[in-house]
């Protein structure tokens, strides 16, 4: 079985002490070989890194950023960098997510930048891409993603590119008031995103699904082929919903392993 990523961003929620409440509950519950075949992780805001990193201890939870800037230091108010970053020693980095391109002016040249400003520090890159109701409506959201992703990915090696996640995040799925794309919506977005990864030279690079993912919906989105992992914000905000929602996918993605492939009606 290839690696199946869950993860939950968590926005802009939590304290410190939330924080360590929310990681030692989601440690009681995780399930035992919760390690293996999966690659679980968080993204807490940048307050919390510290108490979050302490408190995953040996647990088998990567740790991400929700944002970065893509210079080392300088005269940017506000802003954290990735030599910042470095020193709570996280995994991943979360950039280009609809909202920060939304309210904080985030484009695709300023994305493109910052993904290669996080490998250049050894962090992999969860790179956010989403089509708008627009788009949708267009019959454009393959095409809107793939460009977003091109854009994303320019002046990459194919080794660089590889270094990389991808999240799926349909504009209109997200959050409050969202409509969870529906597997088979999701299907042929995610297959383009694999075609253009293919095309890039990077063909491993893992596709997750996000927006609106929750307890019902999580296992037929993990049983896509094409959706190699789920991105969730709301429905894991609680270490209870998170540890169901892994174990409602890992139940799942057992028993489609172990039930025999139907037989091929003979043709003729
Ligand atoms: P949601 O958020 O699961 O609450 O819709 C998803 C996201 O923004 O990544």
């Amino acid at each position: 079985m290839s690696t199946f990523w869950i993860g939950t961003g968590w926005k802009m929620n939590k304290t410190v002490a939330e924080t360590r409440r929310y990681i030692a509950d989601l440690k009681a519950r995780l399930p035992d070989d919760a390690g293996a075949d999966y690659a679980l992780f968080i993204i807490p805001p940048f307050t919390a890194l510290a108490a979050a990193r302490e408190a995953i201890g040996m647990a088998p939870v990567l740790l991400g950023a929700q944002n970065m800037h893509w210079a080392d230091a300088g005269a940017y108010t506000g802003e954290i960098s990735a030599v910042m970053l470095k020193e709570f020693d996280i995994d991943l980095v979360e950039l280009g997510h609809s909202e920060r391109r939304e309210h904080f002016g985030e484009t695709d040249a300023t994305i493109n930048l910052k993904v290669k400003a996080a490998l250049r520090h050894g962090f992999r890159p969860l790179l956010c891409v989403g089509d708008s109701a627009e788009e949708r409506a267009a019959g454009a959201s393959g095409a809107a993603v793939v460009r977003q992703v091109k854009l994303a990915f320019a002046g990459l090696t194919k080794s660089e590119i590889s270094r990389c996640l991808v999240a799926y995040e349909p504009i209109w799925a997200i959050g409050e008031g969202g409509v969870p794309a529906s597997p088979e919506e999701a299907r042929p977005v995610h297959v383009a995103l694999h075609v253009a990864l293919k095309e890039l030279g990077a063909p491993s690079v893992p596709v997750l699904y996000g927006g609106s993912v929750n307890l019902d919906n999580a296992a037929a989105l993990a049983g896509e082929q094409a959706i190699d992992g789920l991105f969730v914000g709301r429905a894991a905000w609680s270490a209870d919903g998170f540890a169901a929602l892994i174990s409602r996918v890992m139940a799942a993605r057992k028993a489609a392993t172990s039930t025999p492939a139907k037989a091929m009606p003979a043709i003729g």
